[in-house]
């Protein structure tokens, strides 16, 4: 009983004092915020346009290099031909060129079935399958390309016999492929590459005398 009247209720706390300070001090911490909050934006700023730069260039010197789309080359490398039996041309004949894609890019080229055709003095005297195929990133794919040749083609046409006067004959293969390029599947391009050749035969010994070929990337 007695602790009773000891025991003082605790007097209510003051309320904290607000700091008194005057304009003229807010105003400074106020200033000192926005130039601390100013500095930390222009480092930032900096930071992210420094990374957006490195960024920029990477992506340059990439787009020059890596993923440069890089035409493939297509080349005829020889031709052979099988069954020639001049001056008679009673034979069947296969001709089988041997054809080279070559792809520079870092990605494979894929390209679709295609064929080749083979010309006489503008008669389509043979076609070649080209079966799809991939020709890898870097590398050099080699195929060959086979025509068989109707003999009763090519000893039906009136210039044949001038042709045997001359000791060869001249043919014409037109080569189209379809195909695209893809790098990290970012970057997909379609690439055609076409050859025209002129190929001329010797008719004594069926060797090639006279190639010429010409190339075109259509995009
Ligand atoms: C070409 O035909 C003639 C007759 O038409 C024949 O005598 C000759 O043996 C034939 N030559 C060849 C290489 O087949
Ligand atoms: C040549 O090929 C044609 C068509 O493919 C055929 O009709 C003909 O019999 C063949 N000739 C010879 C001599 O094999
Ligand atoms: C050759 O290929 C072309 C497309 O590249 C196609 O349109 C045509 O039908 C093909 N010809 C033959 C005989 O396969
Ligand atoms: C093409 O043909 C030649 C001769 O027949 C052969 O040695 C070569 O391996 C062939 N190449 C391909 C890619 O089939
Ligand atoms: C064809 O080959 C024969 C024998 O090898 C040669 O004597 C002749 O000059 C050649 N003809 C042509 C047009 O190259
Ligand atoms: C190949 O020949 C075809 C048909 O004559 C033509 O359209 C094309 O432009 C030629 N291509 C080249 C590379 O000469």
């Amino acid at each position: 009983m007695a602790n009773d009247g000891q025991e003082k209720p605790l007097a209510p706390k003051r309320a904290i004092q607000p700091f008194p300070i005057t304009v003229d001090e807010e105003l400074s911490i106020e200033l000192r915020k926005q130039r601390k909050g100013f500095r930390k934006c222009t480092i930032c700023c900096g930071i992210i346009t420094a990374i957006l730069l490195i960024f920029a260039v990477i992506m340059l010197i990439l787009g020059f290099t890596v993923l440069h789309v890089k035409n493939p080359k297509i080349n005829m490398n020889s031709v052979s031909i099988m069954g020639f039996d001049p001056p008679n041309v009673t034979t069947n004949l296969t001709v089988v060129a041997d054809v080279s894609v070559k792809n520079t890019n870092v990605a494979a080229f894929k390209f679709e079935k295609s064929n080749s055709s083979l010309l006489y003095h503008g008669t389509v005297v043979g076609l070649g399958d080209i079966p799809r195929g991939v020709a890898k990133a870097r590398r050099t794919l080699r195929l060959n390309v086979t025509f068989d040749i109707t003999a009763a083609k090519i000893g039906g046409k009136q210039e044949f016999q001038s042709d045997l006067g001359t000791g060869k004959l001249p043919f014409q293969s037109y080569t189209k492929i379809n195909g695209r390029v893809k790098i990290l599947n970012i970057i997909k391009r379609k690439v055609t590459v076409t050859m025209n050749c002129s190929i001329a035969v010797n008719v004594t010994n069926g060797a090639i005398v006279d190639q010429d070929c010409k190339k075109r990337v259509l995009i």
